[in-house]
């Protein structure tokens, strides 16, 4: 099985859409923190968090997948050498993603059954104890009718339930007045 049609999201080189055995994915290089709650998360079968295929070190998915050397590159530009080889690498599923302005136009019942959602996929991953803490329109996504989230990079530290909560009110408020 291969990699296939793999491009960068927003010109980064750390985060890839691609095709794999016909299913649209997402490829994204996370560190050791991230890694770890994707982990769990990847265990957990939660039905409003983004579906996690795989998770890799860079060197196995490397040199399972003999992808081209574009995050390599990358990496080595932005962060150095021991950054890329204490990397993970995530397989996850495509969500589809929203805009500001896609959002604004969706109908109220659309947007009431969004938030009931949103709050479902939260007390989801509180049952376990992480805590998102950057939850945005740019980390929620849908797929067939479910919502989704994902970007679990700014989990742990201080980051706790009231941190989700004021963030998912934030959120009410911007998109339900
Ligand atoms: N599972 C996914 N489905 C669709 N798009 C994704 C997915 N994961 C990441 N992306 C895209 O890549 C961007 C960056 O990924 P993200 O995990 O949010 O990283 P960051 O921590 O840098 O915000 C997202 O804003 C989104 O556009
Ligand atoms: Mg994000």
């Amino acid at each position: 099985m291969s990699i296939t049609n793999k491009k960068p999201i927003d010109k980064r080189n750390d985060v890839f859409s691609a095709m794999y055995d016909n299913n649209d994915i997402i490829i994204k290089v996370v560190d050791k923190k991230e890694k770890a709650t994707l982990e769990t998360l990847k265990d957990a079968k939660f039905n409003n968090i983004v579906k996690i295929y795989n998770i890799y070190t860079y060197n196995d998915f490397f040199v399972k997948f003999h992808c081209d050397l574009s995050i390599i590159q990358g990496i080595i530009f932005k962060q150095n050498i021991l950054y890329y080889l204490s990397s993970f690498v995530v397989i996850m599923e495509k969500l589809n993603t929203y805009t500001d302005k896609i959002f604004k136009s969706e109908t109220y019942d659309n947007k009431q059954y969004f938030f009931k959602e949103l709050e479902k996929a939260v007390n989801q991953i509180h049952s376990i104890e992480i805590y998102h803490g950057d939850l945005k329109l740019q980390n929620i996504g849908n797929i067939n009718n479910i919502i989704k989230i994902f970007d679990f990079g700014d989990c742990g530290g201080i980051k706790n339930k009231d941190t989700d909560m004021n963030d998912f009110n934030k959120l009410k408020n911007i998109y339900i007045n």
